[in-house]
């Protein structure tokens, strides 16, 4: 097991009555508030009406920043920091998911440095503070309400980047498992396949004598894989949905990689393809992370898969050879994405093999190196991968 330090400095609320704390937290902040917000979904499902009322409760004073995209952009950013400094904000309000999240953490880091923010992604620049940040989650997927990541896409070539910072930290988030009833069946699978990526990303990793963060993220796996189809056919069902909305925010607030490095390639390569084609993070993610695995079992992977595929997906132990098994548990993750409704190959979704060179070559130039903890991999190593999602 590595050294490490542990420190999550956000404040969870969590349950069906936890907006009831947002006057609270508003009271300890302060009244001036930007509350950033996606293309009105909030508005359709009421959650939009509740935050507001209590914002009225703490006399709060509140301008708005809405229209974030999924895969959020850096122009809404750059409007966002203006309207901080223009009006004194105090504390910044995300209400959505992870683009309105990932906004508002740029917004907020962005508004305590004096250069450009887009330097803070490119790693040209730093800040030590940021204004408060509060979030009201509406999908369980990104992990952003509990991490210390934003990612965000700059329109001008399309290069999605993210930043790790401590000041990336929420303040506070408050996660009510009903405000997820009313997300359609496809967003509710690309968070599944999201919450899940963030913990496998952490767990194929080659540093050894890591059974307790093994076990966590094995037993967080199962969780999520058992609520997922009650989920899926019942989207009230609130039981399921607090089991999953849970999941999602300790997938990513990096307890599950304390003494262990995480892969993070399956991600990256998913960025190209979000950044280059749009398409949902958790669907991009349902067709690298399984090529992913097919790329790494016959290159040092076998072993490690086959515990996967063992404990998390249950393939029995008189199944084969660790190969046998390890191939095994791939198909069954692969079965188990195509049973919530998503595509598993590239073609499934649309997208041939023709920009396939420069998504690998933009994936490893982006980390300056090779691409993963796992299996390092080459541009050219990226690439089969690409082929192989096909
Ligand atoms: O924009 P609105 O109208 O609000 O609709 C959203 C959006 O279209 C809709 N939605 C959200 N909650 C809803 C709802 N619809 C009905 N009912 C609800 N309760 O869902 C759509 C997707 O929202 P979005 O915020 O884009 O989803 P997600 O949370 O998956 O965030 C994806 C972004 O987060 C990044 C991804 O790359 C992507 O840009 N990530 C951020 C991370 C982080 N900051 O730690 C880590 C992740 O690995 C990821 O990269
Ligand atoms: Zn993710």
């Amino acid at each position: 097991m590595k050294d490490f330090t542990f420190q999550n400095p956000t404040r969870i609320h969590f349950g069906r009555n936890a907006l009831d704390q947002l006057p609270a937290e508003v009271k300890r902040y302060g009244q001036r508030i930007l509350m950033v917000y996606g293309g009105g979904s909030i508005k359709r499902t009421g959650v939009y009406d509740a935050v507001t009322e209590k914002l009225q409760a703490a006399q709060a004073q509140v301008w708005e920043l809405s229209g974030v995209q999924p895969n959020p952009r850096l122009s809404l950013v750059r409007q966002g920091i203006q309207l901080c400094r223009e009006h004194q904000i105090q504390l910044v309000l995300a209400v959505g998911g992870g683009s309105a999240i990932d906004t508002a953490k740029a917004i907020v880091n962005g508004a305590c440095y004096d250069g450009d923010v887009w330097d803070l992604y490119e790693g040209k620049g730093s800040n030590n503070t940021a204004l408060p940040l509060g979030v009201v989650l509406t999908i369980p997927a990104a992990g952003s309400e509990m991490s210390r990541s934003s990612v965000i896409t700059r329109e001008e070539d399309w290069c999605k980047r993210g930043r790790n910072a401590y000041t990336n930290f929420p303040t506070f988030s408050i996660l009510n498992p009903e405000y997820t009833y009313t997300l359609p069946p496809f967003q509710t699978a690309c968070g599944i396949v999201d919450i899940m990526a963030h913990m496998m990303e952490r767990y194929f990793t080659m540093e050894e004598h890591v059974e307790l963060t093994d076990r966590l993220i094995e037993g967080a796996l199962v969780t999520v894989i058992n609520n997922a189809p009650i989920v899926m056919e019942k989207p009230d069902d609130y039981d399921a949905r607090a089991e999953i909305t849970w999941a999602g925010a300790l997938a990513h607030n990096t307890l599950l990689e304390t003494g262990r490095v995480g892969d993070w390639a399956s991600h990256k390569l998913e960025h190209e393809l979000s950044a280059l084609y749009d398409v949902a993070h958790g669907a991009g993610l349902a067709v690298v992370f399984p090529a992913w695995m097919k790329f790494v079992l016959p290159r040092g992977g076998a072993t490690k898969l086959a515990q996967f595929a063992q404990r998390v997906l249950a393939v029995p132990q008189d199944f084969g050879s660790e190969e046998e098994i390890a191939a095994e548990g791939i198909r069954r993750l692969e079965g188990f994405y195509q049973s919530l409704g998503l595509a598993t190959t590239l073609t499934g979704m649309g997208i041939d093999d023709s920009r396939i060179p420069e998504m690998a070559a933009r994936a490893v130039a982006l980390v300056g190196g090779k691409l993963g903890g796992f299996v390092p991999l080459t541009a050219e190593m990226a690439e089969d991968i690409y082929r192989l999602a096909l």
